[in-house]
């Protein structure tokens, strides 16, 4: 079996419906074909400030919610970062064969920090995708599904594994990214032209996971729309009807046009009650999984525990492969 590493930062109490359909349900349906990582980015969460009581339990949630919406952890490896030093480690080697100048252009770093400033953005948001790199590298990866947004740090990981190869001898897979279609990205309800995200600083668009089902159901009546009244797939000129038909297809496993026709001649009102039904039904069973999982912490606890240890097998033999690559006395 080829081998799979996707991750998540623990940045909510909840994920977000992009998160679910950008990435879960994709993972899901992977899980059987691939040997498959999963992880937690804890030590990517904390590149920007986090309350440490708040951290652990968004950790335990994303995890549960990982599971809840089906990943399973006696099947693919289901992890936090963070409980494999292996991660760090390799991060800091990898750190000393990446440009300055390379990492300065990674576009997602260059937005962050110039909306955070300079002196408030850390260094650690600078060499996030260099630790990226180190998660998937370590894995021997083959493939990593992420959405269109992570491409960039993809390719990253794919030059730095080149760039090691050929400085120290063949030690990583070069691993290929599986980019989410367009089709898989989801916008704001508020903002259909901003993508929807964990760190919005409104929630009036965003359908969190675990929010109470009447509450998923007023923000999907309250989506902005337009004043053309017809239910159309138009991106550039219909952004807010256009991303809800993204998510009624998505969900549904129907086609666009199919939903359109069902549609057609009827008002929005019709449109988003129907959505509603359909995003509320989804959840809600993942929502009611997600909060029994995290009822009892030391079970989950202890499920990750022994993951951790599985991803430490693979991790362990890869980083101390590089350490001998590299020149490090092998402690005696
Ligand atoms: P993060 O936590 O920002 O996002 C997790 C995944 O969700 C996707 N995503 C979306 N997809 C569709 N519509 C949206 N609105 C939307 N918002 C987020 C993201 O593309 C991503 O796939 N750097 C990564 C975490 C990471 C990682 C890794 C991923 C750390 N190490 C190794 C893969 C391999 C991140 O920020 O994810």
């Amino acid at each position: 079996k080829q081998r799979l590493y996707s991750g998540m930062q623990p940045s909510a109490d909840s994920l977000q419906i992009g998160n679910y359909i950008g990435a879960l349900l994709q993972w899901r349906g992977m899980q059987d074909e691939y040997d498959a990582f999963f992880s937690v980015v804890d030590l990517h969460a904390i590149t920007v400030p986090q309350d440490p009581a708040q951290l652990r339990e968004k950790t335990r949630r994303t995890a549960a919610q990982y599971i809840a919406a089906g990943i399973e952890p006696s099947r693919s490896t289901l992890y936090v970062q963070s409980h494999v030093h292996a991660h760090a480690e390799l991060a800091w080697i990898l750190s000393t064969i990446t440009g300055f100048g390379e990492a300065g252009r990674m576009t997602q770093f260059k937005d962050k920090s110039q909306k955070q400033g300079a002196d408030a953005t850390s260094v650690g948001l600078f060499t996030y995708p260099v630790l990226m790199a180190a998660d998937i590298l370590l894995y021997q990866t083959d493939v990593v599904p992420v959405g269109d947004d992570q491409k960039q740090h993809v390719e990253l990981t794919r030059d730095l594994a080149e760039r090691f190869n050929s400085r120290f001898g063949d030690t990583f897979t070069v691993p290929n990214p599986v980019i989410q279609s367009e089709t898989a990205r989801i916008y704001d309800l508020q903002e259909p032209t901003s993508k929807m995200s964990k760190s919005a600083e409104s929630h009036a668009g965003v359908l969190w996971l675990l929010d109470e089902p009447s509450i998923t159901a007023k923000k999907i009546m309250r989506a902005v729309t337009d004043s053309e009244g017809s239910v159309r797939y138009d991106r550039a000129a219909k952004p807010g009807v256009s991303n809800l038909l993204t998510i009624y297809s998505a969900i549904t496993g129907r086609p666009v046009a199919e939903i359109e026709d069902e549609y057609a001649g009827r008002g929005y009102g019709d449109f988003k009650k129907g959505l509603r039904d359909v995003v509320v039904a989804e959840f809600e069973p993942v929502r009611a999984r997600a909060l029994e999982l995290l009822a009892d912490p030391a079970e989950l606890d202890r499920v990750l525990a022994a993951n951790a240890d599985r991803a430490a097998e693979v991790a362990d033999a890869t980083l101390a492969a590089v350490y001998e690559r590299v020149g490090l006395l092998r402690r005696g």
